[in-house]
């Protein structure tokens, strides 16, 4: 739960506020963001990477009010689209704090990031260095850059496997040469500033081993670049995917931690290779705002079926699902939930929250011990959600998206408001 979440009498708080009241004005499913938490943990990413520089991944959730607290709060930030860019750009986001990724960006996109002067943009494929040279020779522009690179880990929440991974789309791949061949020409285009290495290797991950072995890889190139090119890149990138708690048996690092242990491994391995330590960078997203949100539906029906050797499951349909949650239909995630508004005695049972729309699959919590009296009406709170629930959102089932609610000091406000049928409809040209 978040920072200032507590329960008093059964009913859930957040931000001071009980969630029954804070409902009352936005209606459910909604969103609950409690500003103070995310404001915490992003000041926690920036003071324990001191000397980093603290890239927010945008995809996680973002909206302007949230660029705005980003700034604030002395962050950068990683968008991904030409959409991220725009909501940084309405928030007055510093523009030479924004990083641009994406393995497809489109002439426009490029063209539209390096006038708008975004400080780095990660080149991904050979076509975007044609591009990227080819706006900066028009332009006589300067385009600062990064070079993603594959590093062949892949990491997941508590394995890596190496060299499993260099069959997907992002990045060069360092070990069939590609990687250097993109730095090779990138370093002779003329208007492009090459800062230095980005590497990605996952999500959720909570083994460092795989962060050292993809900086031992990307330090060597750092290392044969400097060898065979005479360029010491001043700057690297480790990026994101530090794993969160979704449920209590995840028990993540403090972002103190974490910055230790980077550290450690990426000096260890400029001393083996005679490098001067480069500026380093992160882009944690979901450590900031996953743990930061909670979802709040309400309870439409309760249904319990018999399982196989006869232990039974209530089934708890709530006014939402797939469409404002597809992380347990897409990747099996975990979630918990707890009733919300009221206290029980009653005895738990062992529940499965799922939501309205038309697939067996729509479930938000595989499985929950619920109080057994739950009923239609109940509020159901799901935290954790974040990260990659907001953003990640859709209309299926024609589903309007929910709303976003801050809560501070026991105020709210909403920063993004529900869909309306008409929201809907306007795409819509009619018969
Ligand atoms: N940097 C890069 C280049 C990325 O691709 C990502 C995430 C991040 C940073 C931030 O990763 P984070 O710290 O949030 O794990 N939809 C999936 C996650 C996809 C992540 C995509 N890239 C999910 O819901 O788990």
């Amino acid at each position: 739960w978040s920072a200032t979440a507590h329960k008093t009498d059964g009913v859930l708080h957040v931000g001071g506020l009980p969630i029954p009241d804070l409902i009352a004005g936005v209606n459910t499913p909604a969103y609950v963001l409690d500003e103070d938490d995310f404001r915490g943990r992003a000041r926690a990413f920036r003071d324990g990477f001191d000397g980093y520089d603290v890239y927010y991944a945008g995809k996680a959730f973002l909206c302007t009010a949230v660029a705005r607290w980003i700034a604030e709060e002395g962050l950068c930030l990683d968008v991904c689209s030409n959409g991220e860019l725009s909501v940084a750009l309405r928030a007055d986001f510093p523009i030479e704090r924004i990083g641009y990724h994406g393995n497809n960006k489109t002439q426009i996109e490029l063209r539209r990031a390096i006038v708008a002067g975004v400080g780095r943009i990660i080149v991904d494929s050979f076509d975007e260095v044609e591009r990227v040279a080819a706006i900066t020779a028009e332009t006589g522009l300067t385009a600062r850059v990064m070079v993603r690179v594959t590093a062949g880990v892949e990491a997941h929440t508590h394995e890596y496997i190496a060299t499993a991974h260099e069959d997907q789309k992002f990045g060069f791949s360092i070990s069939s040469g590609d990687a250097f061949d993109a730095v090779r020409r990138l370093r002779d285009a003329p208007g492009v500033e090459l800062r230095g290495l980005h590497s990605h290797i996952g999500s959720q991950i909570f083994d460092s081993a795989g962060f050292e072995v993809a900086a031992r890889r990307v330090l060597a190139l750092h290392g044969r670049v400097r060898d065979e090119l005479g360029l010491e890149m001043p700057e690297m990138d480790l990026g994101g995917g530090f794993g969160i708690a979704y449920t209590t048996q995840d028990d993540p690092s403090t972002p103190k931690q974490l910055a230790d242990e980077l550290t450690g491994i990426v000096e260890h391995e400029c001393r083996a290779l005679g490098l001067a330590v480069p500026h380093l960078s992160v882009e944690p997203g979901r450590a900031i705002v996953g743990p930061s949100m909670c979802t709040v539906y309400t309870v439409g029906t309760v249904k319990e079926v018999a399982l196989d050797g006869g232990a039974r499951r209530t089934y708890v349909s709530v006014d939402g699902g797939m469409s404002d949650n597809i992380r347990t239909a897409l990747y099996d995630a975990d979630y918990s939930a707890t009733l919300a508004g009221r206290a029980s005695d009653a005895a738990p049972v062992l529940g499965r929250v799922v939501g309205k729309h038309c697939e067996a699959g729509d479930i938000v919590v595989k499985d929950e011990f619920l109080p057994g009296d739950i009923r239609p009406g109940d509020l159901v709170a799901v935290p954790a959600t974040g990260a990659y629930c907001r953003s990640m959102a859709s209309n299926y089932n024609h589903a309007l998206r929910p709303p976003v609610v801050a809560v501070r000091d026991g105020r709210s406000r909403v920063l993004v408001r529900r869909e309306t049928e008409d929201d809907l409809l306007a795409t819509d040209m009619g018969a």
